[in-house]
């Protein structure tokens, strides 16, 4: 029997069972969750409501989609266009933009090699989430001793090579940039990878090249506590073709990277486990605008800075914070270190009185004498406290497995292992810089500074100059 025409099958040229959708519509991510995001930014409810006003779900569609990989996404997505501009700011080649500063590092140390069995090289300062890395990489941290300038000293790390090592992972402290010259040189005689961890100095030059491309790879942090950020971001770069790729399998475990994600292996060891560190496209969308302020917001603070210095007194008591790279650097503070910790405490009591925020490391002076009463601070290898006693850890890897153990591995951390670094970290005073001073602001605190350690030092022509 023929069957009638509306049941005949569409695929023989019977008419649809769903030809449209008669339900309207709504995007899945629309106006209620721009507004919540416009929230956060803090504009006052009349302003919200006037925004509010002028935009209406039926503008969206089928709405965006605020992810990485999404093919509904309009071309480019904001990830692409943060990694490109990071690409032109930093001159390299490879860039990825992943969650955080941190896995940032883990993908980066997993790139270079570091796994159980391995050591890698950290200072004695930076913070905690250089040597929390390599421990998520099971491989176990090293700490190295740090010099006048507060970045690894390069004549310590050569004691610090073992057999298992495998990286040597420089950090930035706070705008300063570390000797990369003399570290990349022990790199090379010892055939180790340099991963450079930059999150305190975006933008930053050694020698007039950007930190974070002077070793195999670099990493940055893009949270909300960087001179540049969103919420939580970062990004590793590289020049390496193959480090991009072990890097981003890490950061993407997925394979969404790859040019044809269910392609086979194009070679060995192209794929294996890892996770997925994908930056969001809110997150990328505002790091696009927030990395291409960069260059221009170092100049703002080296020129603030370079103008508060240049006008300030020498003291005996007074040793200024040693630069690796005068020019270099990103001035967003000014750091020294009084002769004892209790004179230091004086002196940040009294700039903070003066009207000059400073404190010891992170801390305001009122938090104690550091060494002392100061709480810890995850900056200083002595003070991680997980670190140091060794917490937590599936089957205890990477310290006491065999892997480790039975390449002669036995790590343990002490007080007192880098007594430079507790010395320095225990006396040095900062000043915060905002980019805004005017040169008014600027010449008031440099007037300031020199009141207060008149007040409490000795002037001194040939004491240690200000750099
Ligand atoms: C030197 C250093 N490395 C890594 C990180 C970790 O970055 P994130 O908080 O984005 O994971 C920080 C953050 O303060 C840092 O200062």
């Amino acid at each position: 029997m023929a069957l009638g025409k509306a049941s005949q099958l569409a695929i023989h040229g019977g008419p649809k069972a769903f030809a449209a959708m008669h339900g309207k519509q709504k995007p899945k991510i629309g106006v209620d969750e721009f507004m919540a995001l416009a929230q956060r930014f803090g504009f006052p409810e009349t302003t919200l409501q006037q925004i509010r006003g002028l935009i209406s779900d039926d503008q969206l569609g089928r709405g965006p989609t605020l992810s990485r990989f999404a093919t509904a996404h309009p071309s480019p997505g904001a990830g692409e266009v943060f990694e490109r501009v990071a690409r032109e700011i930093f001159g390299v080649r490879y860039a990825i933009g992943v969650s955080s500063g941190t896995g940032a590092l883990h993908s980066a140390f997993v790139a270079a090699g570091v796994g159980p069995g391995t050591e890698v090289i950290v200072p004695a300062i930076g913070f905690f989430a250089t040597a929390a890395a390599v421990i998520a990489a099971r491989g176990v941290p090293v700490f190295c001793d740090v010099a006048e300038s507060l970045h690894i000293d390069p004549r310590k790390i050569e004691a610090k090579i073992t057999p298992r090592t495998v990286a040597i992972a420089p950090t930035c402290v706070m705008g300063g940039v570390p000797d990369l010259e003399p570290i990349l040189a022990v790199a090379r005689r010892h055939n180790l990878k340099v991963v450079e961890d930059c999150a305190q100095s975006p933008g930053a030059k050694y020698h007039g090249r950007p930190v974070g491309t002077w070793g195999d790879l670099g990493c940055f942090s893009i949270s909300a506590y960087k001179i540049v950020g969103g919420g939580e971001g970062g990004l590793v770069l590289t020049n390496d073709e193959r480090l991009f790729e072990r890097a981003y399998q890490v950061a993407e475990s997925g394979g969404l990277w790859r040019p044809n994600r269910f392609a086979r292996p194009r070679y060995a060891g192209e794929l294996f486990w890892g996770t997925n560190y994908r930056m969001s496209d809110v997150e990328a969308a505002v790091d696009v605008v927030q990395l291409r302020k960069l260059p221009a917001l170092v100049e703002t603070y080296n020129a603030n800075r370079r103008t508060i210095v240049s006008r300030l007194k020498t003291y005996r008591e007074i040793t200024p914070r040693k630069l690796n790279d005068p020019q270099g650097g990103v001035g967003y503070n000014i750091r020294f270190f009084p002769q004892t910790v209790e004179l230091g405490r004086e002196i940040a009591v009294a700039l903070n009185a003066e009207g000059i925020g400073c404190g010891q490391f992170l801390w305001p002076a009122e938090c104690g004498v550091r060494g002392k009463d100061a709480p810890p601070d995850w900056h200083l290898s002595r003070d991680m406290a997980p670190l140091v006693a060794q917490a937590g850890g599936a089957a205890a890897c990477p310290f006491c497995c065999s892997t480790y153990r039975d390449r002669g591995g036995h790590v343990e951390y002490h007080a007192g292992d880098c007594p430079v670094a507790e010395d320095l970290f225990d006396r040095n005073i900062m000043i915060w810089l905002d980019p805004c001073y005017s040169q008014e602001d600027c010449l008031a605190i440099a007037a300031g500074m020199n009141k207060v350690f008149s007040a409490y030092c000795t002037e001194a022509a040939d004491a240690a100059p200000w750099c």
